[in-house]
Formats: C-alpha cells, sequence, structure tokens
C-alpha cells in the first residue's frame, strides 16, 4: 500500500500540478510570505479532470492511500468494490423539480449506472455511533487555477442543524427515513456565478466511509 505523501507526489507528476506546502510561519522578524492563493491544500484532489479519467480508479487508489478508512478499503477492494463500495458514494443528479438558486442537488450511488444507492443513517451502535450520512461537500468550479470553492456542512441526518448551509430534500414522495434514508437529496450550496452547463469537482465526506472525488455537469 502506498502512502498519501507518495500518491500526491506520484499524482502532481501525473498531472503536472504542483502541491505547495503550507509554509510554517514562527515569531519574531516579519517574514516574506506567498500570496494565500498559491498555498495549495496538500490533501486537495484533482482540480480537472484528464482525458479518459475513471472516476473508480481514482477514489480506489486515493482511498487506499489512506482518505478512506483502512476497515472499509478491503471492501473497495472487493470485487463488488466499483459498484458497492465505490460507485456507492460517487455524486449524481437526481431528477429533481426546482432546486433553490445558489444550489445543486445531488444523491450517492446513481442506480443507472449499477450502483448501490447510498444509505443514510441516525447515530447508532451499528455506525459506532458516528452516524451514516455525508457531512461535507465541497463544490468549485473544475478548472487549475484559483477559485471560490464552497462548502456545505450537514452536522445531523434526517434533519440538519440550524448553522448548517446544505440542507436535505426527498426524492418521491415518502418519507426521507424510509428504505435506509436512499431517498435523500442532498442540496449543496454551489460557488457564484455557475451556470448550467458547467462542469464542478464536488469533493464530498461521508462520516463512515471518507472521502470521494467526482465530476458533475451543473444541470
Ligand atoms: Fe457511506
Amino acid at each position: 500500500m502506498q502512502d498519501r505523501r507518495s500518491f500526491l507526489q506520484r499524482l502532481a507528476l501525473s498531472t503536472g500540478a504542483v502541491i505547495l506546502m503550507p509554509a510554517v510561519s514562527r515569531c519574531g522578524a516579519p517574514q516574506a510570505s506567498a500570496p494565500a492563493a498559491a498555498v495549495r491544500d496538500p490533501n486537495e484532489p484533482l482540480r480537472t479532470e484528464p482525458a479518459g479519467w475513471d472516476a473508480i480508479a481514482y477514489n480506489r487508489e486515493r482511498g487506499n492511500a489512506g482518505f478512506i478508512p483502512a476497515t472499509y478499503q478491503a471492501a473497495i477492494n472487493a470485487e463488488s468494490g466499483p459498484k458497492e463500495a465505490l460507485g456507492k458514494h460517487l455524486p449524481y443528479l437526481p431528477e429533481v423539480g426546482s432546486v433553490p438558486a445558489g444550489f445543486m442537488a445531488m444523491m450517492w450511488g446513481d442506480p443507472s449506472k449499477g450502483h448501490g444507492r447510498h444509505p443514510n443513517a441516525v447515530k447508532s451502535e451499528a455506525n459506532n455511533q458516528v452516524g451514516h450520512w455525508y457531512d461535507w461537500i465541497r463544490v468549485r468550479r473544475a478548472e487549475e487555477g484559483e477559485t471560490e470553492e464552497l462548502q456545505s456542512s450537514f452536522s445531523d441526518w434526517p434533519g440538519t442543524a440550524a448553522a448548517d448551509n446544505g440542507a436535505y430534500a426527498v426524492f418521491g414522495e415518502g418519507d426521507i427515513t424510509a428504505d435506509g434514508g436512499k431517498n435523500t437529496i442532498y442540496l449543496a450550496a454551489i460557488p457564484a456565478g455557475l451556470k448550467s452547463g458547467d462542469r464542478v469537482r464536488v469533493w464530498a465526506h461521508c462520516l463512515t466511509h471518507g472521502e470521494y472525488v467526482a465530476f458533475l455537469t451543473v444541470p
């Protein structure tokens, strides 16, 4: 298994991207500092899709490098992993009616691709009292340069907390908790200026199964 650093270094080479480690500042004489925009989060995933990009392979590799918990790595590496563990955690655009301005509706595990539909669950012994839902979703325009990224937070399920900027909706007419919570729609905030047809990167975190990265087109 490779570690996170070697994965990132290889990623940098394969994409031609430059990964800058944050500088450590010390007290004392003022020091010249690089513009904040030049400091890139070393854990940040791809900003754009290379030609022929494979979301399943990318997320498996990134997951094995530590962005998916060790306890779930057997599942992602199993024969059923592409559809049942990795595909189940990739976002897709559900067919919904109107969505509030400034938000994008997404669900996880596209049934049209044969992926398992991602469940959602309250904190319980079954999930070590962690809960099972996406607690953050980051959306930014898919481009290499600096651009705004918005993070939506979801601190609880089936309802969000007052301070959360993300929101839930239900696919279909039923209760959000029905069918293992699989009908939960996530409403994630998107940066101003994005319009229909724009490509975005979605970087999101499942409380029990780690981080996943995908690219979607704003509907
Ligand atoms: Fe999950």
